[in-house]
């Protein structure tokens, strides 16, 4: 058989999707989870969960669990979840507060850092100094957390995304505060779950609400789908604007703010626009002059994904004062559902012997940019 990224690579050529192969197989998942979500700068959270010393958050990529903590000096340190002693978890999935991270097997334990501090009954040549966690790259952008498991991340976090940061710069997000989040279960394959993303092929069938304040008409493009690669183009970094229909501020059903705190430099009058950053294959972002929505995407088996999105408002912004919660998620928890049943509908075709993969619309060659970045990351791994 022709390897998965030579396999891409016809497909990009010709215009059509991903192949049945591609989504079905656990063993192309497993090699994924090691080539793609292994390597690459996988979002963790947003730097207001971690405001106190010793706040930390769990991020989970496949069989990989990494401790996120804010240190007693202010920054920030991953480590793999992982006991140096005998290799026990030492901290459940989650987030919480803590002076230090105890072992719940035999009780070493370890500071917000990562070092060793505490093993008891160990015999007294026991060196702590060489047991430390075993650290994980870590980078924060515009208050978004980015962690990398590979040894040495073979991208630049802030070159991959100076695009974005002159469009975003002006929300001020580092600044912003988490107000709410929901956690997503789709039964669909990871994949299916960004093809969708990608597109407004899809937009003026299914989602009322997203319509009510954005102008269709302006997201569609009209060209055919390019397959010539642009110098310096990047397909693992999109940016882009959501055009807001005349009269509408803000990304909400009916387009007016759900927030009475603006965001950033909105507060002092700046002219309100959206801007929405991807940045493959885990974080999806759209700011808007109150509030911003950030998707985290994570892969939990072949046909499953679990997204959790959250909700960004003025760190001074008071719920049932500023916004009402309800009206704050409603465009986009309301759009999500609507595009998670559309890959769960997708997942249930694509597993039918039927199925091949067909040709795109001139509408989706951001679909075809994820293409090349899976193609990329295969290719990259050898595969
Ligand atoms: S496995 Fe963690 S202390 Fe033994
Ligand atoms: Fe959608």
């Amino acid at each position: 058989m022709t390897n998965a990224s030579e396999l891409m690579r016809h497909q990009v050529a010709e215009g059509l999707g991903i192949p049945r192969d591609l989504y079905l197989s656990e063993e192309v998942f497993n090699q994924e989870m090691e080539a793609i979500f292994g390597t690459s700068w996988i979002y963790a959270g947003h730097v207001s969960q971690l405001a106190e010393p010793g706040s930390y958050l769990t991020v989970e990529s496949g069989k990989e669990s990494v401790i996120v903590a804010r240190t007693r000096e202010g920054s920030l340190a991953a480590n793999f979840n992982v006991c140096r002693h005998r290799g026990a978890r030492l901290v459940d999935e989650g987030c919480g507060v803590t002076r230090r991270f105890v072992c719940p097997y035999h009780q070493w334990g370890y500071d917000l850092d990562g070092s060793l501090k505490g093993a008891p009954k160990m015999p007294e040549t026991f060196d702590r100094s060489q047991y430390g966690l075993t650290s994980v790259h870590v980078k924060t952008w515009q208050g978004f957390i980015f962690v990398n498991l590979a040894e040495s991340p073979t991208r630049d976090l802030e070159d991959m995304l100076s695009i974005g940061e002159e469009g975003l710069a002006p929300f001020d997000l580092a600044s912003a505060r988490v107000a709410h989040t929901i956690t997503y279960e789709i039964s669909a394959n990871w994949k299916l779950v960004w093809e969708n993303a990608q597109e407004c092929y899809h937009c003026g069938a299914n989602h009322p609400e997203f319509l009510s304040a954005v102008d269709i008409r302006e997201i569609t493009s009209d060209g055919p789908v390019v397959c010539e690669i642009p110098p310096g183009y990047d397909p693992v970094v999109k940016t882009a604007r959501f055009p807001l229909k005349a009269g509408a501020t803000s990304l909400t059903v009916g387009g007016q703010p759900a927030s009475a705190r603006m965001l950033g430099q909105f507060a002092e009058g700046l002219e309100p626009y959206t801007a929405s950053v991807h940045i493959k294959p885990t974080f999806a972002l759209v700011a808007c002059p109150d509030y911003a929505m950030v998707l985290r995407d994570e892969p939990i088996s072949l046909d499953k994904t679990r997204v959790t999105a959250s909700w960004l408002v003025h760190k001074d912004a008071e719920e049932s004062v500023d916004y009402d919660l309800a009206n704050l998620i409603r465009v986009w928890d309301e759009t999500n559902k609507q595009d998670w049943a559309l890959c769960e509908r997708t997942q249930k075709g694509v597993q039918s012997r039927a199925f091949v993969a067909g040709p795109l619309s001139y509408e989706e060659t951001s679909v075809v940019d994820f293409h090349r970045a899976y193609e990329g990351w295969l290719q990259a791994a050898g595969l």
